[in-house]
């Protein structure tokens, strides 16, 4: 039995990647290399290099290695990118998608971990939200991934099909032990961004809004440790082969913070006083929203082990010093 993790040479996959192997699972990896990189892949994990789409490649590996379950993290992320970009987003997150599950079906995957996101719930009315929330997605990025969801619910209602949607919060840090990290090239991701400035990799960063109704005028996210999020899904992978049924579940702690509170940390933590900039609002920004982590607690036995906000970013400070030593900025 093999898993197959789509977008496993990028962050979040190539985490997952590593949390699978050491769990002795076997592991075949697709990714075309858009985004990701081909050494973020372990090398006790088989890269392919190519898209989700590609139905004759998907249906070749997943007879070829005997994959029983997909992981599909492979996807566009970046909210104000949607907003410029709707169709691109579409394509990628949704259109692609659904070649994905078809391939699924037609070879008889029946477990299937789908990469969702907090950005389905938009603003939320009462935060920290839980799964029954109102789905008001605010920009074609959180659009793009309800559909998919919806796509799955209406998969796994008229096929031997079961899945897991796992909705993330803001998820950030580095492997503890330095096996990867993230390595976007021009990211946006608040820590990432911060993390490089404090590094001096960039020579200053903005805050984009000061003036939202929030505690101090900055919007407020949930961080969520990358290795929590992707012991999750290894949790969600055993409830699926075990027979569970198909859930949708938030990936967060239950804490938020807010953009400034993230820029002091980084400060302290790294002890480098970088130079910010009080901006414009963001296009497509939702003004606060935090987990209800109670369901994945519930029916995973999910235990988060870095749920704190200074620990995640000593990790991302790290992999970015290591990204400098070996050169790969
Ligand atoms: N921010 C800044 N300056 C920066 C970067 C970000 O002020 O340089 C602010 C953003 O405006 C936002 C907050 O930091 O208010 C967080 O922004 P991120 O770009 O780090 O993350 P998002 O909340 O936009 O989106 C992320 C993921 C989504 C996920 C969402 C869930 O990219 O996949 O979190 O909350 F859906």
């Amino acid at each position: 039995m093999t898993v197959l993790v789509t977008g496993g040479a990028g962050y979040i996959g190539s985490h997952m990647v590593w949390e699978l192997l050491d769990h002795g699972e076997d592991v075949v990896v697709l990714d075309r290399l858009s985004t990701g990189f081909d050494w973020a892949v372990a090398e006790a994990a088989e890269l392919v290099v190519g898209d989700i789409a590609d139905q004759e490649l998907v249906e070749d590996i997943i007879k070829r290695h005997s994959v029983d379950s997909i992981i599909h993290f492979a996807g566009s992320i970046i909210v104000p990118e949607s907003v410029a970009d709707p169709l691109g987003y579409y394509l990628n997150n949704t259109v692609k998608s659904r070649a994905l599950i078809e391939s699924a079906v037609r070879t008889g995957v029946k477990n299937f971990i789908f990469s969702s996101t907090a950005a389905v719930y938009g603003t939320p009315e009462e935060s920290p939200v839980n799964e029954q929330a109102p789905l008001r997605p605010e920009s074609p990025y959180g659009t793009s991934k309800l559909m998919t969801e919806i796509m799955l619910r209406d998969t796994a209602a008229a096929h031997d099909f079961r899945y897991t949607a796992l909705r993330y919060f803001n998820v950030s840090g580095a492997d503890p032990q330095m096996r990867t990290g993230q390595s976007t090239k021009g990211a946006t991701h608040l820590i990432k961004v911060a993390c490089e400035t404090a590094t001096g990799k960039r020579p200053s960063m903005d805050v984009f809004g000061t003036d939202y109704e929030t505690r101090d005028g900055t919007c407020e996210r949930d961080y969520i440790h990358v290795s929590d999020l992707v012991n999750a899904h290894y949790l969600a992978l055993k409830r699926l082969r075990d027979g569970g049924d198909s859930m949708v579940a938030n990936c967060g702690y239950g804490r938020g913070s807010t953009v400034l509170e993230v820029i002091e940390a980084v400060k302290r933590v790294s002890g480098v006083d970088f130079p910010v900039v009080m901006s414009g609002r963001r296009p497509g920004d939702a003004v606060a929203i935090v987990s209800r982590p109670d369901l994945c607690k519930a029916e995973l036995g999910w235990v988060p082990r870095c749920n704190d906000l200074e620990l995640i970013i000593s990790h991302a400070l790290e992999w970015e010093k290591q990204l400098a030593l070996r050169n790969r900025v």
